[in-house]
């Protein structure tokens, strides 16, 4: 094969969001190469540079980093020291790792909001049963035990409402750190980006609804949000971007409730919660992210139609995905269908859909239909 054409960016990870950052990739020209575990993983089934290796091994890493014009990530599991160490080289690592550690580790993700004045609810490293009974008596049972690192899909935090259910989470061995629970009314979103030359963008704020841990749906814009709310929203966002040196995407989970907005955690990558943004917004997560890791002026956040739903898809018994696309695109012609060629496995995330329009209810209601339709291949 010919040398690369446009500027080639190595993606740490093989997952879905490489898989849809190629689309974005198509259109601006750049070539993506990707870091996978396997030739079967979803993005390695849809770019032609894909290198296996194991994210853990930074000999790998800088055999992978070669030729790259920027380096990023579909997960935050990549050793800090190692994406240091590239960094180090001299490869462009967006985000680097003085960033990424806030995604990585909950405990000092808490530090440095706290340190900078970002809402938090009341937390605390722990290590005993002791140490979860004073943080009780102090804010209160239920407790939220977090495992500091490592967690996703809800796996990994345990709402705790006696010591003896404490004791059996730190059983686990696992490193912990204690936070009150919220009282929330909604979960929001806000997802911003930041080139390295300082540029910050923001997207709508939206309301993600989740369900066993999971998110299932996205509503865009966050329904019946004061302008007031969600501009603070937004600037509490790009303020940590910018605290925190982040480069590329930077979504902040928050909780909302009667007292105002909390934080909940962070992630430096495009995030479930961006995924209505391919269908829209006039550009999409994917596209924004490369923009901001090439250091290119950032795209319009906006969005191309009044009310966006999207709705992920979790693999139900019949992992027979495509013998239910006719029904689901005859019944609606609106519909984007996301299949991110994944083995259907009962739970876990697939694809998505998007539904557009003027009216909640309406858009909501379709997209909820075609993800129920193409999971469990009913509608009840
Ligand atoms: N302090 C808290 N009080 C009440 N509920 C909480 C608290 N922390 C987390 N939750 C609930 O648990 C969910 C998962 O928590 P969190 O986002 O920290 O975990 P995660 O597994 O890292 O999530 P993700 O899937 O986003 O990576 C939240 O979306 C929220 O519904
Ligand atoms: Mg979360």
């Amino acid at each position: 094969m010919a040398g690369p054409i446009g500027p080639v960016v190595g993606v740490i990870g093989a997952g879905q969001l490489a898989r849809m950052t190629q689309q974005a990739a198509i259109a601006l020209g750049v070539e993506l190469r990707v870091l996978a575990n396997s030739p079967d993983e979803s993005a390695a089934r849809v770019i032609a540079d894909v290198r296996l290796g194991d994210y853990r091994d930074l000999a790998t890493l800088r055999d992978f980093a070669k030729g790259c014009d920027a380096i990023t990530f579909d997960h935050e599991h990549v050793p800090t020291e190692h994406i240091r160490a590239l960094a180090g080289d001299g490869f462009a690592v967006h985000p680097g790792a003085d960033a990424l550690v806030h995604a990585q580790d909950k405990a000092v993700m808490r530090e440095r909001l706290t340190a900078i004045g970002a809402p938090c609810p009341p937390w605390r490293r722990i290590a005993t049963v002791a140490d979860v009974e004073e943080f009780a008596g102090e804010n209160g049972w239920p407790v939220v035990l977090k495992a500091v690192r490592g967690g996703y899909d809800g796996r990994g935090v345990w709402v705790c409402r006696s010591a003896q259910e404490a004791a059996e989470v730190l059983a686990t061995g696992v490193p912990l750190m204690a936070e009150a629970f919220v009282p929330f009314e909604r979960e929001l979103a806000v997802l911003v980006a930041r080139s390295p030359h300082g540029q910050g963008v923001s997207y709508p704020v939206v309301e993600t609804v989740q369900r066993d841990g999971i998110c299932v749906e996205v509503l865009a814009p966050a329904p019946g949000l004061d302008a007031e709310e969600a501009a603070q929203a937004q600037r509490i966002a790009l303020r940590i971007a910018h605290e925190l040196g982040v480069t590329g995407l930077l979504a902040v989970e928050m909780f909302a409730t009667a007292s105002g907005l909390v934080v909940n955690e962070l992630a430096m990558r495009p995030h479930n919660s961006g995924h209505w943004t391919i269908d829209g917004a006039r550009t999409s997560q994917f596209e924004q992210h490369l923009r901001a890791v090439l250091d290119l002026p950032l795209g319009s956040p906006s969005m191309s139609a009044p009310v966006v739903v999207m709705a992920n898809l979790l693999g139900g018994d019949d992992p027979d995905l495509f013998s239910r696309y006719e029904h689901v695109m005859a019944h609606d012609p609106g519909i984007k269908v996301h299949f991110y060629g994944k083995e259907v496995r009962p739970g876990r995330k697939i694809g998505h859909v998007t539904a557009f329009g003027d009216d909640l209810d309406e858009v909501r209601a379709r997209a909820r239909h075609a993800a129920v339709y193409l999971s469990e291949g009913v509608y009840t």
